[in-house]
């Protein structure tokens, strides 16, 4: 796990990355509207449901969460969520579709690329973590596979679905659909 993942970690691409996400995030946010377009309605949205199988109560970290759409939806079912991004752009739209929806979400900039960020959201914290169109995204997905064992509480298995994402805890256990 604290190895190199050879052609999926490209740290120095973060900070570019971070600006195009900061430039874009409005139109994105508009594209997409409340309750997401058809990509999410057949697909993300389904997938993620199924493979988190979030049971009311449960403590879950969304990552990547954009202007959190997806987070309101598991906070709609019952969840507690948080959602982390590490655009500044995101997370003021996402303070404002929460006003406006009254959805109670713990919203925090975190670089999904940095180990020390994750892992102060709190050790074995989180249920289920799910990354809807996230880990391509990502410059550099080691620091997120070292962290999630950590956040996850333990007992859980890691299910990760490229595109739209689902994860629980257990350190060895990983099923992929690319
Ligand atoms: C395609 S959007 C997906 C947003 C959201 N999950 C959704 O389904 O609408 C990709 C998101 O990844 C975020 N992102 C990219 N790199 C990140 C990083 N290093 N840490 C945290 N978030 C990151 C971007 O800011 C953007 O919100």
């Amino acid at each position: 796990m604290t190895e190199k993942i050879v052609g999926l970690d490209n740290p120095e691409l973060n900070q570019e990355a971070n600006d195009i996400w900061d430039r874009i995030a409005g139109p994105w946010d508009e594209d997409f509207g409340p309750d997401g377009n058809q990509h999410n309605a057949y697909i993300t949205d389904p997938v993620t449901d199924r493979l988190l199988d979030l049971k009311q109560g449960e403590t879950v970290l969304d990552i990547a969460c954009g202007a959190g759409r997806y987070a309101r939806r598991m906070a709609e079912y019952g969840a507690n969520v948080v959602g982390v991004d590490q655009s500044a752009e995101f997370l003021n739209l996402v303070r404002t579709n929460s006003k406006r929806t009254g959805v109670d979400i713990d919203f925090k900039r975190v670089d999904a690329t940095d180990f020390d960020q994750l892992i102060a959201l709190g050790d074995e914290r989180f249920d289920a973590a799910n990354c809807i169109m996230g880990l391509v995204n990502v410059a550099s997905i080691t620091p997120l596979a070292r962290a999630l064992p950590e956040l996850i509480k333990p007992g859980r298995p890691i299910r990760v679905f490229r595109g739209a994402s689902g994860v629980r805890q257990g350190k060895c256990q990983a099923e992929y659909r690319g």
